[in-house]
C-alpha cells in the first residue's frame, strides 16, 4: 500500500532530489560575520547586547536558544530588516550593516521567516517567482535547479500555496529563498509546527542544499536535531552569545544541557 500525507498525497512525492555537485567557487575566510550586533525594535530597547557570529564557506551553522532569546532577532539584523545600532555585519569582507534586505538579496544572501513565509493567494510557480523578480530572464534555469532539490514544487506549480500542507509550504519558502542561487541562506525555524517525519525531511534537505554549496544559519526550536546535522552552533541567552562550539561540543557540553536541552537530553 502506498504510503499517503494528511492530504492524501503519496509520500513518495516527497522523495528528495539529489543536488547536482558543488558549483560555486570556494571564498576564503567566512562569507558572513555579525561582530557585537546590538539591535532592537523601540527606540533605548536593545534585544540583541552585542552578539556575534561567524559563518565560513560551506558551513552549516544552528543558533539556538530559550524563547525570546533574540534568535529571529539576530536573523532579522543579519538580513537588514532591523537596523544594526552598534557593531557591524559583513558579507564577504564588506560591511552590509546598513543594507536593506532586497540589496542583500542582489548580493547573495537568502532569508525564510519564522511565519507568514509564503504568499497563500499566489500559486507555487508565482511564489517562485516572487523569489526571482531582480532577475526574472533566469526563471527556467532557477525553476529547475530549485525543483531538482524539492521535485514536489514542480509537481504542485499551479497550485495555490495557501492550499498546501505546512511542510509543503516549508519547502515553498525555502525554494523562493533559493531562487536568486544565493550563496547564503538564513533560515528561522524550519522544522517548527512540522510533524516528526517532516521535520526530519527539512533537516535531510537542509544538509543537501548546504551540499550544494550553500552556507546556512539556521534557527531551530528542535535543538538536538539541529546540533547533529550543523557544524557549528551558538547559544543565544538574553540577546547574548552563552556558548559556542562544534555541534557535538555543545550537545554534550553539560551546562547546555542543563540549561538549555532539559530533562529530555539527560534522559536520552
Ligand atoms: N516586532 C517586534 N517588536 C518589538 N519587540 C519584539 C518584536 N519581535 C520580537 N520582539 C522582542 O524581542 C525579543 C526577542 O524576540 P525573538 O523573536 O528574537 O526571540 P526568539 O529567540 O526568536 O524566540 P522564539 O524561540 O520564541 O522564536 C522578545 O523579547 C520579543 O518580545
Ligand atoms: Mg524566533
Amino acid at each position: 500500500m502506498t504510503d499517503l500525507d494528511a492530504d492524501g498525497m503519496p509520500l513518495a512525492d516527497y522523495v528528495i532530489g539529489t543536488p547536482g555537485p558543488r558549483r560555486r567557487p570556494r571564498v576564503e575566510g567566512p562569507v558572513l560575520v555579525a561582530r557585537d550586533v546590538v539591535a532592537g525594535y523601540v527606540p533605548e530597547v536593545d534585544i540583541l547586547n552585542g552578539c556575534s557570529l561567524t559563518l565560513a564557506d560551506g558551513e552549516l551553522v544552528g543558533i539556538i536558544g530559550p524563547n525570546g532569546a533574540g534568535k529571529s532577532t539576530l536573523l532579522k539584523a543579519l538580513f537588514g530588516l532591523i537596523p544594526v545600532r552598534r557593531g557591524a555585519v559583513e558579507f564577504l569582507g564588506a560591511d552590509i550593516s546598513g543594507l536593506k534586505a532586497n540589496q542583500l538579496v542582489a548580493r547573495g544572501i537568502g532569508y525564510v521567516p519564522q511565519v507568514n513565509n509564503v504568499f497563500p493567494r499566489l500559486t507555487v510557480q508565482e511564489n517562485l517567482e516572487m523569489g526571482l523578480y531582480l532577475d526574472a530572464g533566469r526563471f527556467a534555469e532557477r525553476l529547475a535547479s530549485v525543483c531538482e532539490l524539492f521535485p514536489l514544487l514542480g509537481q504542485r506549480r499551479r497550485q495555490r500555496a495557501g492550499s498546501l500542507s505546512g511542510g509543503e509550504r516549508q519547502m515553498v519558502a525555502m525554494g523562493r529563498a533559493l531562487m536568486p542561487d544565493p550563496q547564503v541562506l538564513l533560515l528561522d525555524e524550519p522544522s517548527a509546527g512540522l510533524s516528526p517525519i517532516f521535520q526530519d525531511e527539512v533537516f535531510v534537505r537542509c544538509r543537501r542544499i548546504n551540499a550544494a554549496g550553500v552556507s546556512i544559519v539556521m534557527v531551530e526550536q528542535n535543538a538536538r536535531r539541529c546540533l547533529q546535522i550543523c557544524d557549528r552552533a551558538y547559544v543565544l541567552d538574553q540577546g547574548a552569545n552563552a556558548h559556542t562550539g562544534s555541534g557535538d561540543e555543545v550537545l554534550n557540553d553539560p551546562k547546555v544541557i542543563e540549561l538549555y536541552l532539559g530533562t529530555l537530553a539527560k534522559a536520552q
